[in-house]
């Protein structure tokens, strides 16, 4: 099988926790950002961008989701604000792939959206053709006002998802997928 179609039919997400170091190497996450950015977008609108968080800057970013968690969970005990506060730094690296869709005189706004989602599947194959293995996950600081003011986030931007980079543990253990029969049809009149 051409070693493409191998990562396709074979690939699997991790725990966070489980990605260890090292990171990526700068020359690496630019083209993991090359081809996130090499996507399908109707009427060329860019609609994504992309947040690397990386070394100290995830537990930077992790202050604010402590902070905006015990915005939400007054009583909350202080080993749970801790805990939060390494949600970016459970991985080495992570990239937040970011949705600029918008109200648009000719694309809908759904296309601009999927065009998103396609950037951070884009990311997740190019980081594991790169050997890494990834988990792509929103979380609830991912919907938060406070945590997105400040990620730097404007008020139309919306997460697609937290991008979780590093060394896999070993190769993944499968789960069920549909079978082709629950989910094609061909279409016949
Ligand atoms: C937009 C989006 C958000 C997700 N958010 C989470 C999440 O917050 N927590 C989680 O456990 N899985 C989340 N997932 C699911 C995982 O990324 C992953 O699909 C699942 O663990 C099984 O992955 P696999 O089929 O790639 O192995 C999300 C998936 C998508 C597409």
């Amino acid at each position: 099988m051409p070693d493409a179609l191998k990562l396709l039919t074979t690939r699997r997400s991790f725990k966070p926790f489980e990605l260890a170091g090292p990171a990526p190497t700068a020359a690496e996450i630019d083209t993991l950002l090359t081809v996130a950015s090499r996507v399908p977008d109707h009427g060329k609108l860019t609609p994504w961008r992309f947040i690397v968080f990386e070394g100290e800057a995830r537990r930077a970013a992790g202050a604010a989701i402590a902070a905006a968690f015990r915005v939400k969970y007054p009583e909350a005990s202080p080993e749970h604000v801790e805990a939060e506060r390494e949600r970016l730094a459970r991985a080495p690296l992570v990239v937040a792939v970011v949705s600029r869709a918008g109200p648009h005189v000719k694309i809908p706004e759904w296309e601009q959206v999927l065009s998103a989602g396609a950037a951070a599947m884009s990311l997740v194959l190019a980081a594991n053709a790169l050997g890494y293995g990834t988990s792509w996950i929103t979380e609830w600081y991912a919907y938060d006002r406070g945590v997105l003011d400040a990620l730097g986030l404007a008020p139309h931007e919306r997460i697609a998802g937290f991008i979780h980079i590093g060394r896999p543990p070993g190769p993944p253990e499968d789960r069920p997928r549909p079978s082709l029969d629950q989910i094609a049809t061909r279409f016949s009149t």
